[in-house]
């Protein structure tokens, strides 16, 4: 399964991925965690990135194309794999395209999440993310056991730099400017599929799953 997950910042993306990796054992390729790991590092790309990351701005297309393909290019995504984060612009779904035909592969579906405004910003105030293994939780809508504590490896949680709320307002605008492009091109070649973002986890996974089942049958 070769899947692609389109939507706004704080629609979900990331918690969707996660399920859908576990569930068919295929590697989740979140380039958001992937810079945000290189950052920490300290890394050459992770140096490049940050004052992107930091101000809600895209880090560049051929940075993000070469940072790709080398994950793409692992043993583990050849069964499959969904992206969260990426493509985000038109050259990158061109880049995409590319890739995958070099490699003998395309892509079988793009899961577009659809979410309001007001819920998105909502959702990104309250967020809170393990360091160690990644896992996201939301103060108010899927807490952790313990209040700042990871539910599963106890870690301290931490809230990201860019969700404070003029880092938010840009990563908004910047997605209507650079990534509503990438829907109309994938909806255009008739592998777009919208799912009601807004609905409790449970019921956007099942969203997911249906239409992800559906395309399972049909091929
Ligand atoms: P990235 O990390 O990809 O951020 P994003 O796309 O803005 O998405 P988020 O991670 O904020 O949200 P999400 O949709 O995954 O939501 P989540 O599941 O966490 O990118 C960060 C930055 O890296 C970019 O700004 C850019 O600088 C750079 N970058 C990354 N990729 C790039 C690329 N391809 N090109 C160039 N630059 C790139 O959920 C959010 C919260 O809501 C959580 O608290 C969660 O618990 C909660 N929640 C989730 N689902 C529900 C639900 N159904 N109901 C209630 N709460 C929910």
């Amino acid at each position: 399964m070769r899947v692609v997950f389109l939507g706004p910042p704080g629609a979900g993306k990331g918690t969707q991925a996660r399920r859908l990796a576990d569930r068919y054992g295929i590697p989740q390729v979140a380039t958001g965690d992937m810079l945000r790991e290189a950052m920490a590092s300290g890394s050459e790309l992770g140096q490049r990135a940050r004052a992107y990351v930091e101000l809600g701005e895209l880090v560049p297309d051929d940075v993000m194309l070469a940072v790709v393909e080398d994950r793409l290019r692992r043993p583990d995504a050849e069964r499959g794999f969904v992206l969260d984060g990426f493509p985000r612009t038109l050259a990158q779904a061109e880049g995409l395209d590319d890739l995958l035909r070099r490699l003998g592969r395309r892509l079988d579906a793009v899961v577009l999440f659809q979410v309001p405004e007001e819920t998105v910003v909502r959702r990104l105030a309250g967020r809170w993310t393990c360091p160690a293994c990644g896992r996201v939780f939301h103060e108010s809508y899927s807490p952790p056991r313990t209040p700042g504590v990871c539910d599963a490896d106890g870690s301290p949680l931490v809230q990201r730099e860019d969700d404070r709320p003029e880092t938010v307002r840009r990563r908004l605008a910047v997605y209507a400017e650079q990534t509503a492009p990438v829907v109309e091109y994938y909806r255009a070649r008739g592998l777009l599929h919208s799912v009601d973002g807004s609905q409790d986890p449970d019921a956007v996974a099942e969203a997911v799953e249906a239409v992800l089942r559906h395309l399972v049958e049909v091929r």
